[in-house]
């Protein structure tokens, strides 16, 4: 979306908690009157909620529909957000995705949804969102030679997640590997990386699920849940959360695909309080116990075993079932 319903949105957008009048969106947009109320007519067509006031004008209400044009004004990324599409509903954003890899140009897609009909964790688990509340967002990464490892991107996406709440909102992150952002020792947001192949080449969908206004109860999930207005006492608004963890991604995808893990290693154990303790790995129907060693980017989870061995543990199918200190 561009010309007058951008400028339109942008106006009501940035001036959301007060309201505008019809002369001034008229003067802001550059438009006659007649073209304003036919970008208000579309906007909310698209679903954004404006009222209209006497005498005060218009006013952007909450909820704030996520818009692609306001995620990439101001992006200013190389890669990652290049194009970005907002859904309403959709089976899962991770699917939306990869069948979008087979288009031209579409390295560095950006898909969100308002709620999925079958969103999906890892290992095979649901993830819960009720409509409008959450960010649920997938990146798609076309990557034919080679250079993004499966564990590489799972840890930058997780740490990208941290950094830009934690920019956008003030909340400080944890995380704990192979994916969770966790805020009070909470899971704020999960990430799903999944490989697939378009016309013979490599491409890998991020999914990142984070809960901005609303969050699974305890019986509803394994692992417990918090959400970022649980913790403010107030709504959040979405769109600069999304924006900040997309400028942290662009930026950790460019040093991942030019082999440059160093600072992403270091950046994501100062988040994580994994090491040296002692824990308990399924993966592939086995066990693993051991003292974490390291969790790194192209090794994944490295433990020492109870015969001091080295352990790999690869994030994909991985679940850490216990942990204690060692
Ligand atoms: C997990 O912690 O198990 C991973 C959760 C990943 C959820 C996100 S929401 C957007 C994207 N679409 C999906 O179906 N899943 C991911």
């Amino acid at each position: 979306m561009i010309d007058v319903t951008g400028r339109v949105l942008e106006v009501l957008y940035d001036r959301r908690e007060g309201f505008v009048s019809p002369e001034e969106l008229s003067e802001a947009a550059g438009a006659r009157q007649e073209r304003v109320d036919a970008a208000i007519e579309q906007l909310r067509r698209l679903g954004q909620p404006i009222e209209f006031v006497p005498p005060h004008g218009y006013r952007l209400r909450r909820p704030v529909r996520l818009d692609g044009y306001l995620i990439e004004r101001d992006l200013r990324t190389r890669r990652v957000g290049r194009n970005v599409l907002c859904f309403d509903e959709v089976d899962s954003t991770n699917d939306v995705a990869a069948t979008a890899a087979a288009q031209v140009g579409s390295d560095g897609l950006v898909v969100l949804a308002e709620s999925q009909r079958a969103g999906r964790g890892r290992l095979g688990r649901a993830w819960l969102s009720p409509p409008g509340r959450n960010i649920l967002m997938s990146v798609l990464l076309l990557d034919p030679h080679n250079t993004l490892p499966h564990d590489g991107l799972t840890i930058a996406a997780g740490l990208a997640a941290a950094e830009g709440v934690e920019a956008s909102t003030g909340c400080h992150c944890g995380l704990g590997w192979p994916n969770d952002v966790l805020l009070d020792g909470r899971k704020l947001c999960g990430v799903l990386v999944e490989l697939h192949t378009a016309g013979g080449r490599r491409c890998l969908v991020t999914g990142i699920g984070i809960n901005v206004n609303a969050c699974p109860s305890d019986d509803e999930v394994d692992q417990p849940a918090t959400c970022l207005a649980d913790h403010a006492g107030e709504w959040i608004e979405r769109t600069e959360i999304v924006q900040a963890v997309l400028r942290r991604m662009d930026h950790w995808v460019g040093l991942l695909a030019e082999g440059r893990t160093e600072s992403l290693h270091g950046a994501w154990l100062s988040r994580c309080g994994m090491l040296n303790r002692r824990l308990t790995v399924l993966r592939a129907g086995q066990r693993y116990v051991g003292r974490v060693l390291d969790i790194s980017p192209r090794e994944g989870l490295v433990l020492c075993g109870d015969d001091q061995r080295r352990i790999h543990l690869p994030a994909a199918g991985s679940t850490v079932l216990r942990e204690g200190r060692g």
